[in-house]
């Protein structure tokens, strides 16, 4: 199999400087040779060029790098949806703006081939603001609520086919704004937060949502925030939120999701390398993919655990 980089350095969806140099660290890191390592065939087609959009204002006066942001959308939808269909596609990030566009290109490649689509959310946040929702103005708390086909996107390229919302799956929220919450509670998505997690660990809610993407032949994309990691592991993050994700279930996630061979495409985001200490959160995001995509202590059948 042929894993396909996308190098999307956006840093227009937050405030902090860092995001764009997140592909770079990526690089640097050793993502490729972990990939070839595994045995697969790896394409690093660079970093993604924002299409150049006109200003644009929001009534939402929060609201900033708008037109950039649609520049991005516009862009990393065409380049996923190319990308979808010659591999796997691998962005990565840069803010988790980034999702708008990855998630609309991985749709339209689904709706290509006939498949629903699910997305995993591997997060500490919902990002299930609007444009007119958000307080901070920052776009990187959006795209689940574009992906869900929430109203308050018309400036936006319409989402190819919205996922309803028993085909996307929260894994590690423990900060949700009060809109989001609002707007959450009639949604059927499911929301393992930290209690979930407390209470039945994470491989249970993963498991039954992994069955329910196989019961429909689905392709699943999962998004991968490095703030769904507790901050002691993963300092590389202008969001941090205690209480996080340890090394371990983080590993248990991403074994289980290559033990169900359904992930078709992921996302990197928010890795902000400035913040970073020697690299060790762009390394532990590496070994993660490496763990996605095969990697093993030892190799026995799943009915051994
Ligand atoms: N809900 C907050 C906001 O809208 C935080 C969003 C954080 N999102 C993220 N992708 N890190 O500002
Ligand atoms: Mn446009
Ligand atoms: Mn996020
Ligand atoms: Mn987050």
């Amino acid at each position: 199999q042929t894993c396909i980089l996308i190098g999307a350095p956006v840093d227009s969806g937050q405030k902090r400087a860092g995001c764009l140099m997140g592909p770079a660290a990526f690089r640097v890191a050793g993502l490729a040779e972990a990939l070839t390592g595994l045995g697969y065939k790896v394409i690093d087609r660079g970093d993604v060029v924002p299409r150049p959009h006109p200003p644009m204002d929001h009534p939402n006066l929060a609201v900033h790098h708008l037109a950039e942001t649609l520049g991005w959308t516009e862009a990393l939808t065409e380049v996923g949806q190319a990308a979808g269909a010659l591999g796997f596609p691998i962005f990565l990030g840069g803010d988790h703006s980034l999702s708008l566009g990855s998630v609309a290109g991985m749709a339209a490649r689904a709706q290509a081939f006939g498949r629903p689509l699910f997305l995993l959310w591997l997060d500490a946040h919902t990002d299930f603001h609007t444009p007119d929702t958000t307080q901070s103005g920052n776009l990187h708390g959006i795209p689940v609520a574009y992906i869900a086909g929430r109203t308050g996107f018309e400036m936006f390229p319409p989402f190819p086919a919205p996922l309803p919302g028993h085909r996307i799956c929260m894994l590690g929220i423990r900060s949700v704004d009060p809109e989001e919450h609002a707007a959450l509670i009639p949604e059927e998505i499911e929301i393992a937060d930290m209690r979930v997690l407390d209470e039945r660990g994470i491989g249970a809610p993963l498991r039954d949502f992994l069955d329910r993407v196989r019961a429909e032949n689905g392709m699943l994309h999962v998004s991968l925030d490095v703030d769904f990691l507790d901050p002691s592991i993963a300092p590389a993050v202008g969001t941090t939120v205690p209480g996080g994700t340890t090394f371990r279930e983080a590993h248990l996630v991403m074994e289980l999701l290559h033990e169900s061979g359904l992930v078709t495409s992921l996302d990197l985001v928010e890795l902000n390398p400035f913040l970073d200490e020697r690299g060790r959160t762009a390394r532990l995001m590496v070994e993660l993919v490496a763990s996605l995509m095969g990697r093993k202590v030892f190799d026995r059948p799943t009915r051994q655990f």
